[in-house]
């Protein structure tokens, strides 16, 4: 079903057309304020400057000599709306305000509430394939803070465009190819021979620690990293008893990162990988098309591409560089391998990166790369970025000794801090259910502080600030929800069969201003979906999820429910039901964060 904001829209663009004789899109938000309306239209002030100018918009002599305010009342006269909004009213420099007729309000919940699985969200008219490359850490290494934001926005963005409508491929694009692997075999060919036959010997915390030790090695003893440096060759010259190694590493790995996965909610697993060792027979190949088309040239050794329009600081132009002077090749190279695979092979319509701001130059130079060798034809290639997960004292976030966190003791911190929350709120519960409020509020809580920060921007983790049970945080959303369900119990108490009467309504009052307000905010849903779709931003959701809850609380509070007259009492069950149901689905389907009947 169209939201409130587009049937606004079409009709804000059928007056203009019809006022003006101009084609152009309407502009509408929210109001500012809501003693202005609910919506504004911002059409009129851009539209006189247009017209004045007379070059991109061509008009009459009257036209184009119309103020904002005029052309504001001109629109307005050919506007047909009084079926959504009541009389509009001009404000300020020409901005039309908009207000919500009250039975078109109870009109659109009705068919909210018939809407069951999308509660309002359209679908979109061209289902397209999109490829999502999300979630790739680095084989041999433990996940650790940095790999969050990537693994819940990606998880997000791939939940949005499924319901959305798209086919959804989801990549994990693993560091799985690299030398780490080189340092590690030849680590433990010295120091652990017997684990390099034993199947299922090392686990990721030994190949962790390995790593760091091999890697110290590697730079104080040259002969060291020399035999890394082979063992990466063998590895990449597809030796069998170095494959087999790597594929243990490769297990243990992915047996440290399912879990993970899974107590955060995140939809990948097995089938989802798509780490560099996918692309390995690919690159040759990268490597050969560029040189054919005059685009990779020998630079100092080095085959290199110079993408249009990157510079270096001196003013050089910038290499992409695809093999290196030893014949190997780089991460570049297997990325300009996966575009092509994701273009030719998948069909991509789309393809998302979501990685952190740092890797912005990469994509950047990488895409352009890309249409240059005119791989890309319909595809459009996107790079999501994210800033960084900050400690209290404004730096990244790092452990004592200076090492990074490790995701999976923030996890298990968070689950635990949630765990003495509920133990001191609710002491009777029993311990599974202790358990299991504790599980969905401390990793709710992580997920949810990180969604409802603008991805762009940098945020300071702090446990005491996403556990609060006021505010906008994952428990408060979650007690909102719990304290809703409790309703229908409550009813049960009192021999009120709310869903008798629920299924047995007959009219939507909206009488108390807080009624309104709240039916307002439950039709815009699908508004705020559209809103954090086009530009990949969960904090919208969690934004417009917040201020439902605190409109609930403001219709629980002045308007009683259980206790109201028979009459009207439907009606508030119902607001009190698809709220619940909102919420929902919003925590669970669109940020995959679990919701308790009871808390
Ligand atoms: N492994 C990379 C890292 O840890 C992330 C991969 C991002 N995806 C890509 N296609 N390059 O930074």
């Amino acid at each position: 079903m169209k939201s409130a904001i587009q049937l606004i829209s079409e009709r804000i663009s059928q007056a203009i057309q019809k006022a003006t004789g101009q084609n152009v899109p309407a502009i509408i938000t929210g109001a500012t304020d809501p003693k202005f309306g609910d919506y504004q239209c911002n059409n009129a002030l851009a539209l006189a400057k247009q017209l004045k100018a007379n070059t991109t918009l061509r008009s009459s002599d009257s036209l184009r000599s119309m103020s904002p305010r005029q052309l504001a009342e001109k629109i307005i006269a050919e506007l047909k709306i009084d079926d959504i909004c009541q009389k509009p009213e001009i404000a300020g420099a020409g901005f039309i305000n908009l207000r919500l007729n009250p039975e078109f309000v109870a009109e659109n919940l009705r068919e909210i509430v018939s809407d069951k699985d999308r509660l309002g969200i359209e679908k979109i008219k061209k289902s397209q394939t999109v490829v999502v490359d999300f979630s790739g850490p680095n084989i041999a290494k433990q996940m650790h803070v940095g790999h969050l934001r990537s693994t819940i926005i990606g998880d997000c963005i791939c939940r949005t465009l499924e319901l959305a409508g798209d086919k959804v491929i989801r990549q994990s694009h693993r560091g799985d190819w690299g030398k780490q692997f080189g340092v590690l075999i030849a680590y433990l060919q010295i120091t652990h021979k017997e684990k390099l036959q034993k199947p299922g010997s090392v686990s990721i915390n030994d190949l962790d620690q390995y790593y760091k030790d091999a890697q110290a090695w590697c730079d104080r003893d040259p002969g060291f990293a020399e035999s890394a440096r082979r063992e990466v060759v063998k590895l990449h010259n597809n030796d069998k008893d170095t494959l087999r190694v790597w594929e243990e590493f490769v297990r243990a790995s992915r047996k440290h990162y399912q879990p993970i996965y899974d107590t955060l909610g995140i939809n990948l697993n097995e089938s989802n990988e798509r780490g560099e060792s996918f692309y390995r027979d690919k690159l040759a190949d990268v490597v050969t098309d560029l040189k054919k088309q005059g685009l990779a040239v020998e630079s100092e050794g080095a085959v290199c591409v110079f993408p249009e329009g990157f510079k270096t600081k001196d003013d050089e132009p910038m290499p992409v560089i695809i093999q290196k002077s030893d014949g190997a090749y780089l991460y570049a190279t297997t990325d300009l391998a996966a575009i092509r695979y994701r273009i030719n092979e998948l069909k991509a319509d789309r393809i998302i990166y979501v990685t952190d701001a740092r890797q912005k130059l990469h994509f950047e130079m990488l895409f352009k790369v890309a249409e240059m060798a005119g791989w890309v034809k319909n595809t459009e290639l996107i790079h999501i970025t994210f800033g960084s997960v900050l400690g209290e004292d404004g730096k990244p976030l790092k452990t004592r000794s200076g090492e990074n966190v490790k995701l999976k003791e923030l996890l298990d911190e968070a689950v635990k801090r949630a765990k003495s929350v509920v133990q001191e709120k609710n002491p009777d519960l029993a311990d599974s259910e202790k358990e299991k409020i504790a599980n969905a509020v401390g990793i709710g809580a992580v997920k949810y502080a990180d969604y409802s920060n603008n991805r762009t921007s940098d945020y300071i983790f702090s446990f005491d600030k996403m556990l609060a049970m006021d505010g906008n945080t994952a428990p408060y959303m979650q007690y909102a929800y719990a304290r809703i369900k409790s309703i229908g119990r409550k009813g049960q108490e009192k021999g009120i069969d709310t869903e008798k009467e629920l299924k047995g309504i007959k009219e939507i009052y909206l009488e108390n201003n807080t009624e309104l307000e709240l039916a307002k905010q439950l039709i815009r849903y699908g508004e705020a979906f559209n809103s954090a779709i086009a530009d990949f931003k969960p904090n919208f959701l969690t934004a417009y999820l917040y201020e439902l809850a605190q409109k609930f609380s403001s219709f629980y509070n002045a308007c009683p429910v259980l206790d109201a007259e028979p009459k009207i009492r439907p009606s508030r069950l119902l607001l009190c039901d698809l709220t619940a149901k909102i919420i929902r689905h919003g925590l669970e389907n669109l940020l995959g964060i679990k919701t308790i009947e009871r808390m």
